[in-house]
């Protein structure tokens, strides 16, 4: 089967080494894999250590390389900056932090509890800030590092029981432009990417019924939901030389999903 990955040539990533949050399940998983096998070494980072150590020895099997697991939650400062320090330890540096961990559920806004909403605020916004924090240095070391944020489309438009996730996207957002400016004159590029709806993610088993993954389908211009490699591919792209002037923008990888509103002409 044919992947959005086999555009880029073998050896592209060798010698970054890079730490995906979240890169246990999902969408971050499916970066890490790409990292790893297209010659990176990487740390993946999450809370639950038994789905991260799995994760990292298929991952080593599948690439032949020597994938890291480090488990820590990101609301934690120290335990994320324990995170990196091992990484560089275990590998000498660090080109890249994908900040993926994320946490959502649907709630209605009068029904949320106001610690419902301050946990994706902490894990989404704040976690991905205090690990962007933790890994300036290193970055900086570097001389080519980047940050790399998983955000989404959800706050382009007001959307029905995201509140949560989409104030904290909205803050991830502008955190990938400050970073990009505060960042630059040490060469630290800070982009994102925004997912639309990728199939096979528990995200989207959990967040979207069968009948509203069809009802969205009927409104994607591609026609389809997206792939995990479709995303991992942007995220190779915006690791390679190919996008060394490309700072403080959020890709939107969707197709076209966020800038599709049904029509009055019914079409
Ligand atoms: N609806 C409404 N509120 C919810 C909720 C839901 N489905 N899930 C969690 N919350 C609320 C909890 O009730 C709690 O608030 P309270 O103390 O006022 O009751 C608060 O959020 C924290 O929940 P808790 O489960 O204790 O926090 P946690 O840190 O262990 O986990 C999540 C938080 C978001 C990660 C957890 O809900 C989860 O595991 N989600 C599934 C995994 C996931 O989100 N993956 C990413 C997909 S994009």
């Amino acid at each position: 089967m044919t992947s959005a990955l086999d555009v880029f040539r073998d050896h592209v990533l060798d010698g970054h080494v890079a730490v995906v949050t979240g890169g246990g399940t999902g969408i971050c998983r499916g970066i890490a894999r790409a990292y790893a096998r297209l010659g990176a070494d990487v740390c993946i980072v999450s809370r639950k250590a038994d789905v991260l150590e799995a994760t990292a020895r298929e991952l080593s099997a599948e690439s032949g390389r020597d994938v890291l697991a480090v488990a820590a939650d990101v609301r934690d400062p120290d335990a994320i900056a324990h995170a990196i320090a091992r990484t560089v330890e275990r590998f000498g540096k660090l080109d890249t932090l994908v900040n993926g961990a994320a946490g959502n559920f649907l709630a209605p806004a009068a029904a949320l509890s106001p610690n419902g909403f301050r946990t994706v605020i902490e894990i989404d916004l704040l976690g991905s800030f205090f690990a962007a924090r933790a890994a300036f240095e290193a970055l900086k070391a570097a001389g080519n590092g980047l940050v790399l944020n998983i955000s989404a489309t959800l706050h382009y438009h007001g959307t029905p029981l995201q509140v949560h996730a989409s104030a904290a996207k909205a803050g991830v957002d502008a955190m990938t432009k400050n970073l990009a400016v505060e960042w630059g004159r040490f060469g630290i590029r800070s982009c994102a990417i925004a997912p639309g709806p990728i199939g096979d993610t528990e995200g989207m088993r959990r967040l979207a019924t069968p009948e509203v993954a069809a009802k969205a389908t009927a409104i994607i211009p591609a026609g389809r939901f997206g792939a995990i490699d479709e995303i991992a591919a942007a995220a190779v792209f915006l690791r390679s030389p190919a996008a060394a002037y490309v700072t403080g923008h959020v890709m939107v990888v969707d197709g076209g999903h966020s800038i599709a509103t049904p029509s009055v002409a019914g079409i």
